[in-house]
């Protein structure tokens, strides 16, 4: 059913066009990369504002390590640094800072001050802001099957439940709201089982231009949706 105040639960956003929105502007992509990051805490505190509990955001994908080394390089580092400022902000705003994916392919010292990140807004029950870095869903799949395996799991029990259960996001919500800036059309392997029912939401808006204007636009698009989860629309059963 449609409702002008409903509010997703749980929305992700896949922060795509830092690349072009520096080329237009004839800077390198690594600066586009450190505006986008500039706008990961605003977004969430505006997420926050609007009611929303949890809120994922793309990072970095398994397939962005083709990308050319010194560009993965810069965008390590950049998470890094960026998780350390975001979680003083967010420490502030009551919002918890977790992550899904992996922080494997980080030096020690990068990983030490990811996780010191997150334990800093361990204590927050806000929102949640989720990072995914290094974050695919076929991945993440595959390992949740090798993690069943491993548990002795009994084949003809393995249900949707247990699958849930030994993904990244184990205890979140499913996605409500998926938003792709950017203007591609496509997933790019994000959240792909926990997005099942998703409404999709794609805009044109280049991520380091991404504002509280646009969370607006795109939560009024998503109360105009019409969710029936594969069911009837109401009234519509005689
Ligand atoms: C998104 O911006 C950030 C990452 C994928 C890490 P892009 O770097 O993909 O920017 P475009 O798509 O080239 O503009
Ligand atoms: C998706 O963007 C990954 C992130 C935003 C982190 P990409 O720019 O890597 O995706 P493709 O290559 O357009 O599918
Ligand atoms: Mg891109």
């Amino acid at each position: 059913m449609s409702d002008a105040n409903r509010v997703p639960r749980h929305a992700a956003i896949i922060m795509d066009g830092n690349g072009r929105w520096a080329r237009k502007r004839g800077l390198p992509r690594t600066v586009g990369h450190q505006r986008g990051g500039d706008r990961i805490h605003p977004v969430a505190l505006a997420c926050a504002r609007k009611g929303i509990e949890y809120l994922t955001l793309y990072a970095f994908s398994t397939e962005n390590w083709n990308r050319p080394p010194s560009e993965v390089a810069a965008l390590l580092h950049l998470l890094s640094t960026k998780m350390e400022s975001v979680a003083r902000a967010c420490l502030r705003d009551n919002i918890r800072l977790t992550l899904v994916g992996s922080i494997d392919g980080l030096s020690l010292e990068s990983q030490q001050k990811v996780k010191a990140a997150i334990d800093m807004t361990a204590g927050n029950n806000g929102l949640t802001l989720c990072i995914a870095f290094d974050y695919g869903t076929r991945r993440e799949i595959a390992r949740a099957a090798e993690r069943l395996a491993s548990q002795g799991a009994v084949p003809a029990a393995i249900d949707e439940e247990q699958v849930s259960a030994n993904l990244y996001t184990s205890g979140m919500p499913d996605v409500d709201l998926l938003i792709r800036c950017g203007g591609e059309i496509r997933l790019s392997n994000f959240l792909m089982w926990q997005a099942a029912y998703a409404e999709l939401y794609f805009t044109e808006v280049l991520w380091p231009d991404f504002g509280d204007g646009d969370v607006d636009e795109a939560l009024v698009e998503y109360a105009r949706r019409n969710r029936r989860f594969g069911a009837l629309p109401d009234g519509a059963s005689s």
